[in-house]
């Protein structure tokens, strides 16, 4: 057996692909409030066709890549969300927030930029007392930007217990009365099993 590797410390960003890249710094600069670090267009990165824009949300250079090619060479214009299309690749991307105070403002951001929220917000949790009955333990919602890649915003994404892969009981009775329940209201999600 090859000795283990060592361990990631997170995931930290991601690329995507752009059909607009015009439309798409709007949607995540001007709407979801990113900052550009650094933008080298198509011709510009060496043998490549493509150009970057790399923009952050965090003090780190980039915490998102935007792929994009001259006018009419890049990727056709969607043809429906990442969330549902049949091509491989990101289903969805998710950025957290601090907590519930701050989703929710988001959610009163959305709508006055206008922005469609397609899902939620919802807690994800087949056991929480307002839980969606879907997996994943977290609270979210769901948008898509003008390519159609689909885009999370969350927080309280559980904690588990590396010795039982099941939700860690401390934060997920923390969480409970955070949400104004009883710390017994219910209880962890049984851990999963293949
Ligand atoms: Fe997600």
């Amino acid at each position: 057996m090859p000795k283990a590797p060592p361990k990631f410390m997170a995931l930290q960003h991601a690329a995507i692909k752009v059909h607009d890249i015009e439309a798409a710094k709007d949607f995540y600069v001007n709407k979801l409030g990113f900052t550009i670090s650094e933008i080298y267009p198509p011709g510009t990165v060496g043998d490549f066709p493509f150009g970057l824009c790399f923009m952050r949300c965090t003090e780190l250079h980039h915490d998102l890549n935007l792929i994009f090619w001259p006018e009419g060479e890049g990727p056709a214009p969607p043809e429906g969300r990442s969330f549902e299309s049949l091509q491989t690749g990101l289903h969805h991307i998710a950025f957290q927030v601090a907590n519930r105070v701050e989703l929710e403002a988001w959610v009163a951001h959305l709508n006055e930029v206008e922005i469609e929220i397609f899902w939620g917000p919802s807690i994800h949790s087949p056991v929480h007392p307002e839980g969606d009955g879907f997996w994943g333990e977290n609270r979210a919602l769901y948008i898509a930007d003008p390519s159609g890649n689909c885009v999370e915003i969350f927080c309280d994404m559980a904690v588990m217990d590396p010795y039982t892969n099941q939700v860690n009981e401390s934060w997920y009775r923390d969480r409970l009365v955070r949400d104004g329940h009883s710390p017994t209201a219910s209880d962890p999600p049984e851990a999963w099993k293949p």
